[in-house]
């Protein structure tokens, strides 16, 4: 071996155990820089006599060239190398599960109101609506309910002026309903209404659904069989379904109606309802003569309690997350 193959040897371990970019530059300056050896051995040339000079000359030009591909090759594999971990450092890892987002659901009583609103559809009732800011005249007037009526009592409610209030029922919608089509006619609507009231199966602001139906020759026993099948499809064919007689000015005749509960021993008033009032007819321009029907009012929450085994109607409200959840 001469010496200029010792020299490339040499220099080729030396890149070989080469770790980082910043070690293959400092070779660089030792053998290609200004005061490198290669770079003085160059100078050389010129100092030899002339016969040497091409010989040696040629040399120092393979030696310069293949340290020059040794480095640039070096070069390359670090550069790949610095590359690959850097990607690696920013890389994403798919197969993490991402956060979990809480995802809220629909409000037990909203889900009812669907429940009722369903079973109503498949009978042919068709879903209308009505505000919760009414005028006197359809909460009370309207419906056979004069200022002097004693059932007003009952339902005391807010007053936003003399002739504005928040409904106490969604009875108004029967004659909002009655104004503007003409029977027959088969309607419910599901809304708040608001009373005076607070205690475990009273609150101030409830929901109820109303139902009307209008047509030639109904009779209560339209009534009875709607209601049963929609409650016994809510909430059970081995609930018992209780018409008892009641009084109300917009209905005659009226009853109440219960679903029974804890093992048949116990009952729970889910409904008011009746033969709609003649009078009732006559104020939007029916005639009694020709045009029967009946209607009814049930309360949305009794249903839930009902439904869901709850003793307390206060717990709809209280926005209890763990209550909420169960539903
Ligand atoms: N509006 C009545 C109430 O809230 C319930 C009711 C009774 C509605 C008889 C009706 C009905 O449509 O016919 O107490």
């Amino acid at each position: 071996m001469d010496d200029f193959e010792m020299l490339v040897e040499t220099i080729k371990t030396q890149i070989d155990k080469v770790k980082d970019l910043d070690e293959v530059e400092k070779i660089r300056v030792a053998t290609l820089g200004k005061n490198g050896n290669i770079t003085s051995l160059m100078k050389k040339i010129s100092t030899l006599p002339q016969e040497e000079r091409a010989n040696f000359g040629k040399k120092v030009n393979d030696l310069k060239m293949q340290i020059e591909k040794l480095l640039s090759e070096k070069t390359s594999v670090l550069k790949a190398e610095v590359l690959k971990s850097k990607s690696l450092e920013r890389s994403i890892d798919l197969t993490i599960p991402g956060p979990l987002r809480s995802v809220g659901k629909i409000h037990v009583i909203n889900h009812v109101i669907n429940e009722c609103v369903e079973v109503f559809s498949k009978m042919g009732f068709n879903v209308v609506e009505g505000p919760e800011i009414e005028n006197v005249y359809y909460n009370f007037e309207a419906l056979n309910t004069p200022q002097w009526h004693p059932a007003r009592d009952l339902h005391d409610t807010f007053y936003i002026s003399e002739t504005l209030l928040l409904r106490t029922h969604t009875s108004p919608v029967q004659i909002r309903t009655m104004e503007n089509q003409k029977p027959p006619i088969r309607i419910i609507s599901a809304g708040r209404v608001y009373r005076n009231d607070y205690d475990a199966t009273h609150l101030p602001s409830f929901f109820q659904m109303e139902g009307l139906a209008i047509d030639r020759n109904i009779s209560i026993a339209d009534l009875k069989g709607t209601l049963e099948n929609a409650i016994k499809t809510l909430l059970g064919k081995d609930k018992i379904v209780r018409f008892r007689p009641h009084y109300f000015p917009f209905t005659e005749p009226s009853v109440e109606v219960d679903v029974s509960f804890a093992g048949k021993k116990e009952w729970l008033e889910v409904l008011g309802a009746g033969m709609v009032h003649p009078n009732v007819l006559r104020n939007v321009g029916f005639d009694p003569e020709k045009w029967q029907g009946f209607a009814f009012g049930m309360g949305i929450e009794r249903i839930a309690m009902l439904k869901y085994g709850i003793n307390d109607i206060r717990e709809f409200p209280r926005n209890y997350l763990k209550f909420l959840r169960l539903f």
